[in-house]
């Protein structure tokens, strides 16, 4: 008898394992993607997952459901680990009814979502569906509401992160888009609310899958993807490196790895490596990877947003999240997608005890009407907001420009940022030079004779008095100015002493940051 439950359930397991067949299997692999279990093996650490309902069948018997049912019902769930650590893990199968979402695979994944926050482990959803099963109905709605709902809930207290590996479309998509990151596959992702077809319907645009919702649309224009890959397997090890930099839970510190790589590294480099001319633009990243453990700078939204960089490094083994202008596209400018690039990433930090180191080279916000209609003062005021309520250790660079607002913004004093530093290029003040001349002493360099000259010399003048780190150290708001070369000790020994920084917010429900 115990001989021949076993057999039954060997079987129907191995029925499951093939999930819809060996055709859906070809053409899936005919499509370049891998099948839901074979991601979810090369996810994991090698024969570590641990399959949970197997089993599970819909219920649904309209539409001749009731005759078509298949062990596992369309999505792969479970737990394994990651460099040893618990993961839990979703894959939806499109080779069963297209990956679609039924009642009973929502349950299955609400059940790992449930025990992932309850252990305190991150939740990766690898997503591939035709959306709701449409034999199921508003069953199947119930489904997604019943998982956006968990998406919220487990939001700041365990990572989530979705990978776009197939289609994602209609208010699927509201899942990823709650979860912390999101990574697409080229050319076989696609993500959007709507269709080529109901637009066109709609609006009379004609527009391609691909351009409408694929990897790059996203990672380059609308920011919802945080990453692209080539393949399957790129996205899954990324994901891998990814969670390798973040705690399991809000409750944990990142891991510690090894480090060789000294900590007191000098890095005579930069010493001529900023720029003094202030309209020279230079390569931010190439700063970050000389702090960092090996020169390793994990980045984040590469595509999106270029003027402001975001991503991990590691500074002596220990995880920390860099937000940087990026001179060498847009001058650095903040804008309104830099903002909320930056907004987003410094919470995720904050929520999860990453610390937060702040490299600052901005000339101030981008003036026009696009993005004053745009609305850059609630999206400016989202970067401000999510960098003064950070509770974590934050240490800011000042390497050449620090105007206005923008300096306000990017981790000064004043918004209780613990060490500030600066470069002797730094330059803080109200504005730059021009505009501060043009303003101070218009009526000087109109009565002027050469008015250019006067304005040449005025702003000379200018420069030599506020075009440097002097004025503000003096204050109190840099900490010390420091030798470039210095960068990476500096650093170390700024997140060293910081390590067992612990700082709070009034009690309240939340917030209400400028969304
Ligand atoms: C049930 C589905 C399905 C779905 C696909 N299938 N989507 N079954 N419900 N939503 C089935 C197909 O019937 C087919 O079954 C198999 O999956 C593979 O689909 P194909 O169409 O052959 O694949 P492909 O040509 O690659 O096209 C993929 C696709 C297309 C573009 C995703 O399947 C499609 O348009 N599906 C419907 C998308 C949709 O409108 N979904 C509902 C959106 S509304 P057989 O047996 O023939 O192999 C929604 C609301 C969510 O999701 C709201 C949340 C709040």
């Amino acid at each position: 008898m115990g001989n021949d439950v076993i057999g039954r359930v060997e079987k129907r397991l191995a029925e499951g394992r093939l999930g819809g067949g060996q055709d859906k299997i070809d053409r899936q692999h005919g499509q370049g993607k891998l099948t839901a279990r074979e991601r979810v093996e090369q996810f994991l650490d090698e024969g570590s997952f641990e399959e949970t309902d197997g089993l599970v069948e819909h219920s649904c018997t309209d539409f001749g459901m009731g005759s078509k049912k298949i062990a596992g019902d369309g999505v792969v769930t479970g737990h394994g680990r990651v460099d040893g650590r618990t993961v839990f893990v979703f894959a939806q199968d499109f080779t069963v009814f297209g990956g679609s979402l039924s009642e009973s695979n929502a349950a299955k994944i609400c059940k790992i979502m449930d025990l992932a926050l309850k252990v305190g482990a991150p939740v990766v959803g690898l997503n591939d569906s035709g959306g709701a099963r449409i034999q199921e109905g508003v069953g199947s709605l119930a489904g997604y509401a019943d998982i956006f709902l968990r998406n919220t809930i487990a939001s700041g207290v365990v990572p989530q992160i979705s990978a776009i590996m197939g289609p994602c479309a209609g208010g699927a998509v509201y899942s990823p888009a709650i979860t912390d990151f999101v990574f697409m596959v080229e050319e076989t992702a696609y993500m959007f609310v709507t269709g080529p077809e109901v637009i066109k319907t709609v609006t009379h645009e004609e527009v391609t899958m691909e351009k409408l919702g694929g990897a790059m649309t996203h990672n380059s224009v609308s920011g919802v993807a945080h990453f692209a890959s080539r393949s399957d397997t790129e996205c899954l090890a990324s994901i891998r490196k990814l969670l390798s930099f973040v705690p399991s839970n809000n409750a944990e510190q990142p891991p510690v790895v090894e480090s060789s790589d000294p900590v007191d590294r000098e890095i005579p480099e930069l010493d001529a490596f900023v720029p003094s001319d202030p309209n020279k633009p230079y390569d931010i990243t190439k700063l970050i990877c000389w702090a960092a453990d090996r020169g390793e700078f994990f980045q984040v939204h590469e595509h999106f947003a270029k003027n402001l960089v975001v991503g991990f490094i590691r500074i002596g083994g220990r995880s920390i999240g860099v937000i940087a202008n990026q001179p060498a596209h847009l001058a650095g400018v903040l804008d309104i997608n830099a903002s909320v690039k930056g907004a987003r990433f410094v919470r995720f930090c904050d929520a999860f005890n990453i610390p937060l180191w702040i490299v600052e080279d901005v000339p101030g916000f981008l003036p026009g009407t696009a993005q004053e209609w745009g609305g850059i003062i609630r999206h400016g005021a989202k970067l401000l907001y999510a960098l003064a309520e950070a509770t974590v250790p934050k240490v800011t660079v000042i390497t050449r420009k620090a105007y206005g607002g923008a300096y306000c913004v990017m981790g000064s004093k004043h918004i209780r940022t613990d060490v500030n530093l600066a470069f002797p290029t730094a330059e803080i003040a109200v504005m730059g030079p021009q505009g501060a001349v043009n303003i101070l002493y218009r009526h000087e360099i109109q009565a002027a004779a050469d008015a250019e000259a006067k304005r040449a010399e005025l702003v000379a003048e200018y420069q030599e008095k506020f075009a440097n780190p002097f004025v503000a150290a003096e204050k109190g708001y840099i900490d010390e100015v420091v030798l470039p070369r210095m960068l990476r000790r500096k650093l170390a020994a700024a997140f060293a002493m910081l390590g067992t920084k612990r700082d709070t917010m009034p009690t309240k429900k939340h917030g209400n940051i400028p969304l």
